[in-house]
């Protein structure tokens, strides 16, 4: 075995008929739609009914979609009882992990793979995902959690659940946007951790929790949040050459840049710095777009790196009020989208993913009996 690749950069693991990427080009698609299209003209519903369905829906289609959705939007009352019981200073995205994984008890049949239960167990994780996080957020701070919207859109649902009033709908539509474009990325980290599980055929919520799993690191999803913390620590925009500088002389990971695909703009990233610019706007206070923009040129002048999907996500979402650690279960409330067509994919044309180590350890070894090894 000579042609190991650490990462398993470059390598294609498998079909399949969902997200195209093209690194070079900086270009998204979903089921051949551009990414472009669907950030300015599209809803995340559509989106999700796209990604699940393989086709755009009409507009009745989308109409009963979206009922569904709204339907399931409330969580079974134990779960909010065991939330209440656990320590407070679990961060959200440990809460998130583990009540995907308890949901699994309230499944009468969660080995029931058929592509209708599959899709409708999907349906409930992509409904329930707004309502763990936001009540998570109230418990942990000691108040009772809100009760989601019986209408209104996922994004709108978040933001009333979350602050406990209706949104106002221009930040309700930067959401809307922005889970738009992080539904669905190809093979990223956590889906294909969400397909290698669901290729054992264990079920949807054993596949989902190691997807959340695997989101949650800095490297992956975790990064918004640290993008956001670095930007607090830089203070000012005039600070920020400088601070970058000393990082990367201190051989730094700067999060929010660099990708494994992309070798130039990330697609996505060209409509969040557009929200991020235009809540600055907003709000009459330039400073977190500005620093964000002079981090953006130092970073690519002196390591010649591009932003990535989490760089301006945390100005966006600080200005809208979100709190920090809520920057990845967002993420993840629209990446479960991605995650459950990646996982009904896996179902529906099965191979179990297994690949190979190449072995480095000792060749052979002989066995020492315990009494014989010394102190
Ligand atoms: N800051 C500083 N140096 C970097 C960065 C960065 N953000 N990204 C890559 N590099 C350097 C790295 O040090 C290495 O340099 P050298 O060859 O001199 O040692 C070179 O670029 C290649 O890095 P790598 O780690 O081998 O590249 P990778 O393809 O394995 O890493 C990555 C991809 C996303 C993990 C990495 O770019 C990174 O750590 N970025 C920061 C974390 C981040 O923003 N993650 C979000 C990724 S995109 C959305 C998502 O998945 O959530």
């Amino acid at each position: 075995m000579s042609n190991t690749t650490d990462g398993l950069e470059d390598v294609v693991a498998l079909h399949s008929h969902i997200c195209d990427m093209d690194g070079k080009l900086g270009k998204l698609t979903y089921l051949g739609v551009d990414i472009h299209d669907l950030a300015r003209n599209s809803s995340f519903e559509e989106t999700v009914y796209l990604l699940w369905y393989a086709a755009l829906p009409t507009r009745t289609q989308l109409t009963a979609f979206t009922q569904q959705l709204t339907a399931n939007r409330a969580l079974p009352s134990q779960l909010l009882d065991m939330m209440r019981l656990l320590p407070k200073t679990a961060t959200p995205m440990e809460i998130l992990r583990t009540m995907v994984s308890a949901l699994s008890a309230f499944d009468a049949n969660p080995q029931d793979k058929s592509l209708d239960a599959s899709r409708h167990r999907a349906l409930h994780l992509l409904a329930v995902f707004p309502t763990i996080i936001t009540s998570w957020e109230h418990i942990r701070n000691g108040r009772e959690p809100i009760a989601p919207l019986t209408d209104g859109n996922h994004a709108t649902n978040f933001l009333y659940m979350l602050k406990g009033e209706m949104p106002d709908p221009v930040l309700a539509r930067m959401l809307d946007t922005a889970l738009v474009i992080h539904a669905d990325h190809e093979l990223n980290a956590s889906t294909f951790a969400g397909r290698v599980t669901a290729a054992t055929l264990a079920d949807m919520y054993a596949s989902v929790t190691s997807a959340v799993g695997a989101l949650s690191g800095p490297l992956h999803g975790g990064a918004n949040e640290q993008v956001i913390r670095m930007l607090m620590r830089i203070g000012e925009p005039q600070h920020a050459h400088d601070y970058i500088a000393n990082a990367i002389k201190n051989k730094e990971r700067i999060m929010g840049f660099g990708h494994r695909v992309y070798r130039t703009e990330d697609p996505r990233a060209t409509h969040l710095r557009a929200m991020s610019e235009e809540l600055g706007k907003r709000a009459n206070d330039m400073r977190w777009y500005d620093m964000s923009r002079q981090v953006e040129e130092a970073v690519k002048e002196l390591k010649g790196l591009y932003v990535n999907v989490d760089f301006y996500s945390a100005s966006v979402y600080y200005m809208m009020g979100i709190p920090i650690e809520l920057d990845t279960p967002i993420f993840a409330s629209s990446r479960v989208a991605g995650w459950t067509a990646h996982i009904l994919e896996q179902y529906s044309n099965n191979r179990l993913i297994r690949p190979r180590a190449e072995y480095t350890g000792p060749k052979v070894t002989e066995y020492i009996p315990i009494e014989q090894r010394g102190e």
